[in-house]
């Protein structure tokens, strides 16, 4: 079941400027994953959903992580903090779809679909941005958000063994190297994508939890990832280093983006560098501005048809 939207439309942000031809705009969907836990997902998803919405677009967030739900508590915290806030504390159109539990796999398969599919269709138009928070596990939905992805943003720490999950970290030369779990997800969401409808998904590893002084350990992974990008196609941005600020707000439902030195609040220069690290990712993001025109509706569309028609074929075969 979808659950309702959590928000009024009045909470939109106030620079929007509605005249821009809405039946013209589709939203650009971001998923934030990677199979490795705890790499900085929910949290990376929250800065981008809130930067995006301070800089005036307007944004859809969907929670995938049915077990955690990481992003829903951050929204919820920050939706009873913008009852009495005393300055403006934007907040997107919010969905947490449940994973159906019948006994069948392909019936929970059709009807995530569908759940998800309905999600997207409400928002496609009149939003600019989808952000999509992911869980670790491997499951259906997260890979059907992999295959949706116009931009796919994989947070991960400076360890081999987040790199490990893309490319086989080992001390046999032969299996050194090998495409591991999570890149083949990807690879798998391009292929299906470009099977279908032609669709690119650009894909950035964030460096996440960066150390503020650089180890020598920390210069080999980041040697071996600009490596490894060229192999398996992805960009790579500059990051957030280890900073409080990205994790004591949470309760409040804020960010360091958000206005705290109104509240009293001096700044830190570390509040103030870690705002300067999520201006510099989204730009880094090289997210399209305004988007105008149908290119990603249409191949939103042709992709979703072509699953649709999918569990059609299999529901018809099974009620012979
Ligand atoms: N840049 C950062 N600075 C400080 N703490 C961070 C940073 N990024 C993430 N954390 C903290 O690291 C932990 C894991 O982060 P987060 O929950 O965002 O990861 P995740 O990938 O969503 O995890 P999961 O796989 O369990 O969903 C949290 O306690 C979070 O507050
Ligand atoms: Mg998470």
């Amino acid at each position: 079941m979808l659950r309702k939207q959590m928000y009024p439309e009045s909470a939109r942000p106030m620079t929007f400027d509605a005249s821009e031809a809405p039946e013209l705009r589709t939203a650009h969907v971001i998923v934030v994953a990677n199979e490795k836990g705890g790499s900085g997902k929910s949290t990376m998803s929250i800065h981008l959903a809130v930067a995006l919405l301070k800089a005036g677009y307007r944004v859809a967030t969907i929670d995938l992580d049915v077990r955690q739900r990481t992003l829903t508590r951050f929204f919820e915290n920050r939706e009873s903090w913008a009852r009495t806030a005393p300055w403006a504390v934007e907040l997107p159109r919010h969905f947490a779809p449940d994973r159906a539990e019948t006994a069948s796999v392909q019936d929970n398969e059709s009807a995530d679909f569908a759940v998800f599919a309905e999600a997207i269709g409400e928002v496609e138009h009149e939003y600019e941005f989808v952000v999509i928070d992911t869980p670790a596990s491997d499951s259906y939905l997260m890979r059907l958000a992999h295959s949706l992805a116009d931009t796919l943003i994989s947070p991960m720490n400076d360890s081999f063994i987040d790199m490990d999950v893309l490319s086989r970290v080992h001390h046999d030369r032969v299996k050194r190297g090998m495409v591991a779990q999570y890149a083949e997800i990807v690879i798998e969401a391009r292929r299906k994508r470009r099977l279908v409808d032609n669709g690119l998904i650009d894909w950035v590893l964030v460096r996440n939890r960066i150390a503020s002084l650089q180890s020598n350990n920390a210069r080999q992974v980041d040697h071996a990832l600009r490596k490894l990008a060229v192999e398996l196609q992805f960009r790579v941005a500059e990051g957030l280093h280890d900073r409080v600020i990205f994790r004591e707000l949470f309760p409040l439902g804020l960010t360091a983006l958000d206005a705290l030195e109104t509240a009293n609040h001096t700044l830190t220069p570390s509040q103030l560098s870690a705002r300067r690290e999520i201006e510099t990712l989204v730009s880094d993001l090289r997210l399209p501005s305004r988007v105008e025109g149908g290119d990603y509706l249409e191949s939103r569309h042709i992709w979703f048809e072509a699953l649709s028609s999918y569990y059609r074929e299999l529901t018809a075969k099974k009620a012979d």
